[in-house]
């Protein structure tokens, strides 16, 4: 890259030759503009030379070119070519927006070639899949260039402090200017965390994060992305918005130099993590009847039959995260997150191994469902007198707020079944995301009533399909169009006002 260099510029295998130094913008180094439409001369305008960067080493994008890439609802990949500084080997495509009007042999790759250095690898561009949740906020930091996933992570939302359930936080946030300030900064200081923590991990720099997608529920998403939440907070819970959003990191005070795609929502309590989890399980291709299932403080249910998508939310709490449990806690190490019986007595199992310092959502699950086969919670959830000594606390309270839970889920089930005149026994799959999802025992759940009967064979715990939702978009422009088309197709049942719902759920609460 010395001053001496000459930089050789070809357009396409077969096009012509330039010869130019290291340094210049790529504007100036493209032969005779070929498939650029420069009208603004090369002053970060008006997006004309946009190209798109294939692979090589260039100079990083500025604040005023992440806005200008965002206003023309660009990909990760592209940049301004009058903006792109050429450090080493590059390889490049024109792609103006509308593209119209180019010459079709001009816009092939254009290597650009230093034959005395040796490239480094595309710059090391790091990209950071975020699912945003109400409990925790879950990060993928993954190399743009190599498409490898470097590191991931997961912390607690800092929001929490606002309220265990997004109502609560919306609650907080609608009652001055101050407080919507407080929450909002509370999902980007969050967000910042995250991102420092899977860079230390992976000994890299924030500021090599060129590209970030978020997947969260929708009043995550519009707190971070600074929208009216009034419509959200309240009966019937519209969004401000359904559609993707692209902005750049800093302008929702991430410091991050970064474009920001957020994935579509579906409607008030529907995301873009749910968006996300529908794209990794490839639930607009399942054949056969299949439930997609989220399981949080609230849950997203998909049933999935022949192509069709048909979704509600249920409001379950955040008693199957260990919230609001009297020894209730997350599924982290000290937790109890299976109980069972052997010979009558109960047995159970600590994550990490010693004293249990508490029971995390599936553990209840397990607990509630041994305390039933013994005849110790009968079918209408109350606790038989002299049943302590189980080793672990568990309240009549503790019960009624699983109780309600695994009515909401179930009725939501039920009426997906309804809805689409699908039979349990057409349902050949139940994809389970999430933590609770991941680590409950199928057939407790079932035992239970929170599924419906169905064999623990077709029971799939798939992760964090949200995460994984997020990650795919953040390289692929193909999966967020697969996003956008999933969010579109998916019918959504608003279940609160269809007509038996508080007889559904009221039938549901027994076991
Ligand atoms: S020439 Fe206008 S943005 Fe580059």
């Amino acid at each position: 890259m010395g001053g001496g260099l000459i930089v050789k510029v070809t357009l396409g295998p077969a096009g012509p030759d330039a010869d130019v130094s290291p340094g210049l913008t790529l504007l100036e180094a493209w032969p005779g503009r070929a498939g650029l439409d420069p009208v603004c001369g090369g002053k970060g305008r008006c997006g004309g030379c946009r190209v798109r960067i294939l692979g090589g080493d260039v100079s990083g994008a500025d604040e005023d070119e992440i806005e200008v890439l965002a206003r023309l609802g660009s990909r990760p990949e592209h940049r301004l070519a009058c903006r792109v500084r050429v450090l080493g080997d590059v390889r490049a495509l024109a792609d103006p927006p509308g593209g119209a009007g180019r010459t079709p042999d001009h816009r092939g790759p254009v290597p650009v070639s230093t034959p005395a250095a040796p490239s480094v690898a595309a710059a090391g561009r790091l990209g950071l899949a975020v699912d945003l949740g109400t409990t925790k906020l879950a990060g993928y930091l993954a190399d743009l260039d190599t498409g490898t996933l470097l590191e991931t992570d997961a912390i607690p939302n800092p929001q929490r402090r606002f309220g265990a359930d997004v109502i609560s936080r919306l609650g907080y946030a609608l009652t001055s200017p101050r407080h919507y300030r407080q929450v909002r900064e509370a999902a980007a200081l969050g967000v910042t965390e995250l991102a420092d923590r899977l860079c230390r991990k992976a000994g890299r720099s924030r500021g090599a994060i060129r590209e970030m997608t978020v997947a969260g529920n929708p009043a995550m998403h519009h707190l971070l992305l600074g929208l009216d939440v009034t419509t959200l907070a309240r009966a019937p819970f519209q969004p401000a918005t359904v559609e993707p959003i692209t902005v750049p990191a800093r302008e929702i005070g991430l410091p991050i130099p970064a474009l920001v795609y957020f994935l579509p929502c579906v409607a008030g309590f529907v995301g873009g993590d749910h968006v996300a989890a529908l794209l990794a399980t490839g639930a607009g291709t399942l054949r056969g009847g299949a439930l997609i299932v989220d399981i949080g403080t609230n849950a997203e249910i998909t049933l999935a039959r022949d192509g069709t998508l048909t979704t509600c939310s249920c409001a379950s709490g955040p008693a199957f995260e260990g919230a609001q449990i009297s020894r209730g806690m997350r599924a982290v190490a000290g937790a109890v997150d299976k109980v069972w019986l052997e010979g009558g007595r109960l047995r159970f199992r600590v994550i990490g191994g010693g004293a249990p310092a508490g029971i995390c959502g599936a553990g209840l699950l397990d607990l509630v469902a041994a305390l039933l086969a013994t005849g110790t919670i009968d079918r209408s959830g109350r606790l038989r007198a002299g049943a302590e000594g189980v080793g672990l606390l568990l309240t009549q309270a503790d019960i009624r707020e699983l109780q309600l839970a695994k009515a909401a889920v179930r009725v939501g089930i039920e009426a997906l079944l309804r809805e689409t005149g699908t039979a349990v026994e057409e349902i050949e799959r139940v994809y389970l995301a999430g933590s609770f999802g991941t680590n409950l025992d199928p057939e407790k759940a079932v035992a239970i009533g929170l599924f419906p009967p169905l064999s623990p064979d077709r029971f799939v715990a798939v992760g964090n399909a949200a995460g994984q939702g997020a990650l795919s978009t953040l390289t692929s422009p193909e999966k967020r169009a697969e996003a956008v088309c999933l969010a579109r197709k998916v019918r959504h049942l608003d279940l609160t006002s269809r007509p038996g719902y508080q007889e559904h759920f009221l039938g549901a609460l027994g076991f």
